[in-house]
């Protein structure tokens, strides 16, 4: 058990993602329960150059379980990657007497942090916030699951509409370079295709498939492209279709970052609280410079180098059922 630490740091960095408030809120209420000082670091590694900071008590995080966004606010700081930008926010650490920090975020924090602690001695731990879910040692980040379930809302509202008018739609959703909203919300709305930057898209195969289903005059065509499709995205594919098919009845609609905001679903608000309160113990135990995630159901701890971007491989099973369910 660590005696040592007395006060520690908060900070959420990077996109925001629904839940991140829900894992403040157990950062700061496990911390205070164990006796520990919180601060606040506002606007991520940005505030902490800047000496963004305060205390917190456990009213600071009253109500906000429930609430999309950050109550710390966040940024992706370019300074911080430098070297004088890291001395900064190490000396704002010490001059609050900040003895652990805890980051909430996604694959930039942790290369952020990784970077941090090759320089500076303090004990950290991450907690993995990204509508992306592409990092290592978790099943899970805090923010995918809402995300996905706006996104699947979005494409059904758009279902309705592409069958009143007989059009095809090309619907862009987010991930950067990683296909699992894409995938997933693809799925759960029955996409006619579904093209991921983890499996190489053959637009010559999508564009006869979009042929085919004309011939068959299937009314509703719904491709679900994510933003980061070796095609370029959405309007990549969509030039693509307006080329081979100019009369066709073609829209694009990018949902953008609707998909980062709204009100966690229950699973990130229980995912976030589980890893929020897992941070803490981390800590407590000595076992720092690690991300808390959640493996086979249970608590994992996985070093900050192995938590930053990890696309698993999707299966060409998965591929496959796409394509027969879509028929
Ligand atoms: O990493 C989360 C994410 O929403 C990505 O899916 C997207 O590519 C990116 O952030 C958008 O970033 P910004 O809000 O800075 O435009």
């Amino acid at each position: 058990m660590n005696n040592k630490i007395r006060k520690i740091g908060v900070l959420t960095s990077g996109g925001d993602s629904p839940g991140m408030n829900a894992a403040i809120r157990a950062v700061v209420r496990t911390a205070l329960y164990y006796d520990l000082e919180v601060y606040g670091i506002r606007r991520g590694y940005q505030g902490m150059i800047e000496g963004d900071i305060y205390r917190m008590h456990t009213t600071d995080v009253a109500n906000i379980i429930q609430r999309g966004g950050t109550i710390l606010k966040t940024a992706r700081s370019k300074e911080f990657m430098t070297e004088q930008g890291m001395k900064k926010a190490y000396n704002q650490l010490q001059k609050h007497d900040i003895e652990a920090l805890v980051l909430i975020g996604g694959d930039g924090t942790f290369r952020g942090a990784t970077q941090f602690f090759e320089q500076y001695t303090i004990p950290a731990v991450g907690v993995p916030g990204t509508i992306d879910k592409d990092l290592g040692g978790t099943d899970h980040t805090i923010g995918f699951d809402t995300a996905l379930n706006t996104a699947v809302e979005a494409i059904d509202k758009i279902r309705d509409t592409a069958e009143a008018h007989d059009r095809l739609f090309v619907v862009e959703v987010m991930g950067r370079d990683a296909g699992y909203i894409a995938l997933n919300s693809g799925i759960a709305c029955g996409a006619e295709d579904i093209l991921i930057p983890e499996s190489k898209t053959n637009i010559k195969e999508v564009l006869d498939r979009i042929d085919r289903d004309e011939r068959r005059k299937k009314q509703v065509h719904i491709l679900v492209v994510a933003e980061g499709d070796g095609l370029h995205g959405g309007k990549g594919i969509f030039d693509h279709i307006k080329e081979r098919f100019p009369t066709l009845d073609t829209r694009l609609c990018v949902l953008g970052h609707i998909q980062r905001g709204g009100a966690p679903s229950c699973a990130d608000r229980v995912l976030a609280s589980r890893l929020g309160y897992g941070a803490i113990q981390a800590l407590r135990n000595d076992r720092t410079q690690v991300m808390a995630g959640i493996v086979d159901g249970k608590l994992a701890y996985t070093p900050f180098r192995n938590s930053t971007k990890q696309n698993s491989h999707i299966s060409e099973d998965m591929l496959e059922m796409i394509r027969v369910l879509s028929v």
